[in-house]
């Protein structure tokens, strides 16, 4: 964690993004209202190029640095892990979430944070319902931004899922990448996941456990990060591992086991239950808008696209 990520927006802007878009362009950005089914991946052969999939998202907090992994489920949700976003709650001001698969057809593909939903019983720090819902202010925008289904089959034992990550929480064991990397897990019991742990760990009913690679340089745990089987999201990253000793095991919110709690936030968010971003709109309405200080590094970059050269009519 902790290392200045607006650089690499402002490297895209200046060219490099231009080789980074050999994915499925889409003809225009996500919008409030677009069906999911219309924006969903279709697996690694359907839009990798140098990207993963639209759908992987970083959390960035409000000084631009890494705050969690995260996946995209809809217009406006974003699935992560509740431990990881849990100390972020209180200061969202600034706090944004960035898609990873560019295209020069792209001004930007940022959307501010409007609030988090976390479980009635997610406890800090504990394993059980270990998982947040974002509500983003706008949908992202970008030409590659897609969604991702969550996980439809049964996560069993010698399973194989790929995990995703730039490497930010596990620092101690290489520098983090800039871009994100892919890593191969297997899924194991939870009685040899107990054996594993050797103490008494209390394996909640919501976690699933993972092998991770012996090799710790290509173990990734970045919390909230998403564990993929197939076009589909199972898990995400928990609490409670590390890279350094891989022996031990990763340990996954199961997103099958949470499944009911993502699915009733979103009805209520599409029942019209509007947030933050309502109130803080009818506030605007009356006083005069307060401007955004230029120090920011949002407004910078906001600046740099919209003098850039990009055309998106050409795209
Ligand atoms: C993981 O990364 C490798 C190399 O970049 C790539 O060939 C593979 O398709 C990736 N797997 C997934 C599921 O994205
Ligand atoms: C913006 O913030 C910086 C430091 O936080 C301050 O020095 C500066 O005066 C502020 N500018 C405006 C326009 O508020």
């Amino acid at each position: 964690m902790g290392l200045p990520t607006s650089w690499l927006l402002v490297s895209c802007l200046l060219g490099s993004c231009l080789f980074q878009s050999q994915g499925k362009v889409y003809p225009r950005d996500i919008y409030m209202k677009t069906p999911k089914f219309r924006r969903v991946w279709g697996g690694v052969q359907s839009n990798t190029g140098p990207n993963f999939g639209g759908w992987l998202l970083r959390i960035l907090n409000g000084d631009g640095n890494f705050a969690c992994g995260a996946a995209y489920y809809a217009p406006i949700l974003v699935i992560t892990s509740a431990n990881c976003i849990y100390p972020y709650r209180n200061s969202l001001e600034g706090a944004t979430v960035e898609g990873t698969a560019f295209s020069e057809c792209d001004r930007e593909n940022i959307a501010d944070i409007d609030t988090i939903k976390f479980p009635e019983k997610f406890v800090y720090q504990k394993l059980y319902m270990d998982v947040a819902v974002v509500r983003l202010m706008e949908p992202i925008k970008g030409r590659l931004t897609e969604f991702i289904r969550l996980c439809t089959v049964k996560v069993q034992p010698k399973m194989e899922m790929v995990v995703f990550g730039w490497g930010f929480d596990s620092a101690e064991v290489q520098i983090p990448s800039s871009d994100p990397r892919n890593a191969t897990v297997t899924i194991m019991s939870a009685k040899e996941c107990r054996q594993k742990f050797k103490r008494n760990l209390k394996l909640s009913s919501t976690s699933v456990c993972a092998r991770q690679p012996r090799n710790p340089r290509q173990c990734l745990y970045d919390g909230g990060s998403p564990l993929i089987y197939e076009r589909e999201l199972c898990g995400v990253v928990s609490f409670g591992s590390h890279c350094q000793d891989t022996s031990r095991p990763g340990m996954f919110t199961n997103i099958r086991r949470v499944h009911r709690f993502i699915t009733e936030i979103e009805a209520e968010i599409n029942a019209g239950d509007m947030g933050r971003s309502t109130r803080v709109a009818k506030k605007v309405t009356r006083k005069p808008k307060k401007k955004y200080n230029a120090t920011s590094t949002r407004v910078k970059i906001k600046r740099l696209y919209r003098t850039g050269s990009v055309d998106p009519l050409e795209c």
